[in-house]
């Protein structure tokens, strides 16, 4: 197999190398790294991760697909070798980041995927390694990896090589502290460009505000933004939310701080915090009642009206709802009010009661 790009031998692992090691000096420099609130687990999930994930669990997907791939359908390997780079690359490329952006979301709505993606979302600072920050059985079943691994059986290992390289440039990009959108949101000249920029791929303030911690400060937005490298995908299935700015909290409401053990080896371990997601006993059930909640409102505050009916703390938000298809709705008043809140999640003033 033919696995020069551009005329060098293995391209793909030195520029991404090289791409991992810029971020991370970069970080160090920056300081970043130096005043990081990381405690060892954070580093075991994080870099440890990193180096099972590519070690480990990507090398041995690959060596999978190839022996399903020589067992069931012999006639296939090589089937795309002949064609040129510039059609290998979308078709790996556009398929890949399609799925990638499904099986994240669907990491978002399904209770079992998000327990495997809830690492992700339990790192209090942004970084270039919180982009490896997941359980092992969410990298085990990514359709990506196993993508990978049939695009390479068919053949087309350059576009997989270049496809790689744009992907971690962009994706590193979005998850490192360093946010070199910025530079452009401070040039109103260069606004045209950021504009084009940020409507193709993922830029950092765009997955930033996926992290946040709560819709409350209206910039983070945990259930918007699933693109990983491509933002196209939220525009086109109604998910993309634009504010270029950056949330001040990233992590979770009511984060149990699980040990990593549980965190990156559920369902394996289990956790021992109690109330804790991934805890052996933990069960999500209803908190609806048929009362309305009678609550005294303030002005000039963000409220988070709870519409999963999880939350234990009815009728506002309290992050249960992640791992379901709702997410909380953000409202105001204008003035101080008295106000009965919807409790049972069927009224059609939402979020006030309709009796
Ligand atoms: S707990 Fe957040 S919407 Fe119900």
């Amino acid at each position: 197999m033919d696995k020069t790009l551009f005329g060098v031998e293995n391209l793909d692992v030195y520029v991404v190398l090289g791409i991992l090691i810029f971020f991370v000096l970069s970080e160090i420099i920056a300081g970043f790294l130096a005043s990081t609130k990381r405690n060892f687990g954070d580093w075991v999930q994080e870099a440890g991760g990193f180096f099972v994930l590519s070690l480990l669990i990507k090398p041995a997907i690959v060596a999978s697909v190839f022996f399903l791939g020589r067992f069931l359908f012999p006639s296939a390997q090589n089937a795309i070798g002949e064609w040129s780079l510039w059609l290998m690359l979308p078709f790996y490329l556009l398929i890949d980041d399609v799925m990638q952006y499904w099986y994240h979301r669907s990491a978002h709505e399904y209770e079992f995927l998000w327990k495997l993606h809830r690492p992700h979302h339990q790192a209090e600072e942004m970084g270039f390694f919180v982009s490896y920050r997941n359980a092992a059985l969410y990298y085990v079943l990514m359709p990506n990896i196993w993508w990978v691994g049939v695009v390479i059986f068919l053949g087309g290992v350059k576009g997989v090589a270049l496809g790689l390289i744009l992907k971690q440039l962009v994706i590193i990009g979005s998850h490192s502290t360093l946010s070199w959108d910025k530079f452009f949101y401070n040039r109103p000249f260069l606004n045209p460009v950021i504009t084009l920029l940020e409507r193709i791929i993922v830029t950092p303030a765009f997955h930033h505000a996926h992290h946040g911690k709560s819709m409350a400060d209206n910039v983070s937005d945990p259930n918007a933004n699933f693109g990983n490298m491509f933002s196209m995908w939220d525009q086109i299935f109604g998910t993309a939310k634009y504010t270029r700015q950056f949330p001040t909290d990233y992590g979770l409401v009511n984060d149990p701080k699980d040990k990593w053990t549980a965190s990156y080896l559920w369902p394996i371990v289990g956790s021992d915090k109690p109330g804790s997601e991934i805890a052996r006993d933990y069960k999500r059930e209803k908190t609806t009642t048929l009362e309305p909640s009678r609550v005294e409102l303030e002005p000039n505050k963000t409220y988070l009206f709870c519409q999963c009916g999880f939350s234990k703390n009815q009728p506002f938000c309290d992050g249960s709802h992640h791992g379901s298809k709702f997410k909380p709705m953000p409202f105001e008043v204008k003035k101080k009010i008295k106000a009965r809140l919807c409790n049972c999640k069927h009224s059609k003033s939402s979020p006030f009661c309709d009796d």
